[in-house]
């Protein structure tokens, strides 16, 4: 039960204002965009969390948007090795239906693509409306896979672990009010 440390972290790489910041502007443009797409304002949008990296992101981008929606969680999860990279398993689906929805899938970090294309496959069988992405962050030096993303928050140029904000490592860090870099002798041993 101890508070985390300054020497956990390398540096800061997004404080608590640049992302508070970054997520209003992502707010106000999706919310733009989805009242022009739906203009006689009938259709559902339901924003779909992915567990569990992106309930701070979720909350905040919900309270950032001038528009009715529900929201939803999809729990995936990764199993991969590195002979069989990209497994994902599906550790909770959703509550609810989406046919005919408008579906803002919701996303802490892309890196690889995996989880997201696993969850794009899942959700384009259930006949929604439209389906869209947004990520707050895109490690886009790692992509194995293409996958559509219409909202990026941050690209991250860099190859780096990060935390806080949602992201973990061995499940800690995600309460953090900022996303920093984790330091190497947090993880190598
Ligand atoms: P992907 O399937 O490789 O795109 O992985 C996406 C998932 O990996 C994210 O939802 C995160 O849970 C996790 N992940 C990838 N990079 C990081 C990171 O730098 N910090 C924390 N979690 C990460
Ligand atoms: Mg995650």
């Amino acid at each position: 039960m101890k508070p985390y440390s300054p020497d956990e972290f390398s540096y800061i790489l997004y404080d608590e204002k640049t992302i508070q910041q970054k997520v209003r502007q992502l707010g106000a443009q999706i919310s733009a965009d989805y009242r022009k797409m739906n203009e006689r304002g009938q259709d559902t949008i339901v924003a779909v969390g992915l567990m569990r990296g992106a309930l701070p992101f979720m909350a905040d981008l919900g309270r950032a948007m001038d528009l009715s929606m529900t929201y939803e969680l999809l729990w995936l999860s990764s199993y991969g090795s590195s002979d069989r990279p990209g497994q994902i398993e599906l550790v909770q689906d959703l509550r609810t239906s989406i046919k005919d929805c408008h579906v803002l899938l919701l996303e802490d970090i892309i890196d690889t693509g995996h989880t997201l294309k696993f969850a794009l496959d899942l959700f384009k069988k259930r006949q929604p409306a439209s389906i869209r992405t947004c990520c707050l962050l895109d490690k886009l030096p790692r992509r194995e896979v293409e996958v559509p993303v219409e909202y990026v928050g941050f690209v991250m140029e860099k190859d780096e672990f990060v935390v806080g904000y949602g992201l973990d490592y061995a499940g800690r860090y995600r309460n953090l009010p900022y996303i920093a870099a984790l330091h190497p002798r947090m993880y190598k041993k």
